[in-house]
């Protein structure tokens, strides 16, 4: 197929799964030295929620992808694809993909895992609208899910504090779209991995007492080294997806970043220049839930009306990997 048959490929629904429990930052002080004061204004985050003991990714992955295709019209049966960005799988594998399909039902799709960390629901984006626009598939899931309260290290305030639980969902389809997502910007940069990283339990340190003892389980952040990267690379991929897109900083009505951290949202906007109040925020709520993050905040502004037919919307992540991505949208639907 030439490139100028290529589909255009929208998102038709989207879906988001917030577990029950609340942990406050009050909760959190009583754990470990910290104080709500300080993680107020270092971060701007006040809650966060965890899932319970018994629910894993794949429980939550599936409980949006329910929302999501609910939203989209389309039944279980009509997806080709079914993309799982997560950092805390259900196991090494079989993959969380396929644990969704198997609780939705959706005995059509082939199904993948993919490791991109906090940019991994921007990475499926894109691998499913190349699936969609070549024809391979015509219906995409895609999924953002985290159970990070599993992966922190409770004895360490510097990440503790920053991370929840939830999951997001989206549904992709070429169905008469006329603009849908216009470019995408995407990096890594390898040489970096050691300043966000989850060491233990893989094949470079399979688990032993050893590693258990050394806390190798936990994740691993260099928190400042972290930001001034996330800061710059965000900033690089916004502005070349928009270049790619055609579209001027001006076109645009909504930016949903990455909810890291409300210091790094304000320093993207003040090096974009898209004004603040343009960008979705709700880290107050949920914490940092990595791959998660980007469909939860997509889905609140879809159901909350802050995203109307013919909106231009940029998407920006950043995380471990190092890995970094941006997506420019125009929203197909009513
Ligand atoms: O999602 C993937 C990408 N992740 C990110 O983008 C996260 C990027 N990093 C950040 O958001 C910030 O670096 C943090 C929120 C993690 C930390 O904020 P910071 O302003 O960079 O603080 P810091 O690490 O420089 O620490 C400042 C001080 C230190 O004390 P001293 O050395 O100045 O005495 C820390 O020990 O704050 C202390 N500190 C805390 N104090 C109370 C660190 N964590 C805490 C805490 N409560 N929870």
């Amino acid at each position: 197929m030439s490139a100028t048959e290529l589909r255009t490929v929208s998102i038709i629904g989207t879906g988001s799964y917030i577990p029950e429990k609340v942990v406050t930052n009050a909760d959190l002080a009583k754990i470990v030295d910290t104080t709500d004061e300080w993680i107020v204004s270092r971060t701007g985050m006040k809650e966060r929620h965890m899932a319970r003991p018994d629910e894993a990714a794949s429980d939550m992955g599936a409980a949006a992808a329910r929302k999501a295709l609910e939203a989209a019209g389309v039944t279980a049966d009509q997806v080709g694809m079914i993309v799982c960005a997560s950092i805390t799988p259900d196991m090494p594998f079989p993959s969380t993909a396929c644990y969704v399909q198997r609780l939705i039902g959706a005995h059509n799709a082939f199904c993948l895992d993919i490791t991109a960390a906090c940019s991994g629901f921007i990475y499926s984006l894109e691998l499913a609208r190349n699936a969609i626009a070549c024809g391979q598939v015509d219906t995409a899931l895609i999924i953002g899910t985290e159970k990070l309260t599993g992966v922190i290290d409770w004895q360490d305030r510097q990440t503790c504090v920053l991370f929840g639980d939830a999951a997001g969902a989206a549904v992709l389809s070429a169905r008469g779209a006329p603009h849908g997502i216009r470019a995408t910007s995407l990096g890594s940069d390898g040489r970096l991995a050691e300043l966000l990283m989850l060491p233990g339990g893989g094949s470079r340190h399979p688990t032993s007492a050893e590693t258990i003892a050394q806390r190798l389980h936990y994740m691993k952040m260099s928190g400042r080294e972290v930001f001034k990267h996330a800061v710059t690379r965000m900033v690089e991929a916004c502005q070349k997806a928009l270049a790619k897109a055609g579209a001027k900083v001006e076109d645009v009505d909504l930016v949903i970043p990455h909810q890291a951290n409300l210091r790094i949202i304000e320093a993207i906007g003040h090096r974009l220049g898209v004004a603040t109040d343009k960008y979705f925020i709700n880290l107050e709520k949920y914490g940092n839930i990595s791959a998660a993050s980007i469909p939860v905040a997509l889905d609140e502004a879809v159901r909350g009306g802050r995203v109307k037919k013919g909106d231009t919307i940029v998407l920006v992540a950043f995380g471990g990997g190092f890995t970094w991505g941006s997506a420019v949208l125009d929203w197909d639907k009513e």
